[in-house]
């Protein structure tokens, strides 16, 4: 795979870039301190925007990497974060990544996750070379589902994984290069 690392992405409504250290406001006041919204995530709702300060300056300290991909969701409309979504998987022996995403209650269902999910994936597929793109979900989180449904990803199964709750039933989803080609 080509290690690219977070470059910037413009969509329609969106613009995908690294996150900064000035996000640490935005992030934890538009989802990281929502508990709707870490409901289902492997990560504990943020208590301050210290802790959104802590991840970012450990994410930060990555963005030199080219296998370290994680983008804030930024809103053009008003010009702030309002979620993110990364790579939380990097497998370079068969080329696949896995993808993880969040977003603020304010502004769910209009569809901005499929948007930026969507352009991850060809960024993923086109650029990164990625053979396999693969996403899972509480089964108690079905919308997520839906999220990976309008971008074209199949379900392929049930697992068990690890969320900040403890071992949880998952759906599994993926998408492969060669399926679009
Ligand atoms: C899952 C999530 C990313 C969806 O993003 P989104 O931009 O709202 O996606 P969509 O607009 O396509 O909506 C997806 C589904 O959410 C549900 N939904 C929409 N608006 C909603 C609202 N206001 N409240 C609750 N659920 C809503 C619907 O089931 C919708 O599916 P539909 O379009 O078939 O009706 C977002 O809800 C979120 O950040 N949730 C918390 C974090 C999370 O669960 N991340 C994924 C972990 S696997």
């Amino acid at each position: 795979m080509n290690k690219l690392g977070t470059k910037r992405i413009e969509t329609e409504r969106l613009i995908l870039r690294p996150f900064e250290a000035e996000d640490a406001e935005a992030m934890y006041r538009n989802w990281a301190s929502d508990p709707e919204v870490t409901k289902y995530l492997t990560w504990e709702t943020h208590k301050s925007t210290e802790d959104s300060k802590a991840i970012l300056s450990d994410w930060l300290a990555h963005y030199g990497e080219g296998d370290f991909f994680q983008w804030a969701i930024e809103l053009k409309e008003i010009g702030e974060p309002v979620g993110s979504i990364g790579v939380v998987n990097f497998d370079e022996s068969i080329s696949a990544v896995e993808v993880g995403y969040c977003m603020s209650r304010a502004y769910w269902g209009q569809g901005i996750m499929p948007e930026a999910l969507t352009a991850v994936m060809n960024f993923l597929f086109e650029e990164v070379s990625a053979e396999r793109i693969t996403a899972k979900h509480d089964v108690r989180n079905p919308k997520s589902g839906r999220v990976m449904q309008k971008v074209g990803m199949r379900e392929v199964g049930r697992d068990i994984a690890v969320n900040h709750r403890g071992s949880v039933e998952v759906i599994c989803y993926a998408a492969l290069r060669r399926d679009r080609e």
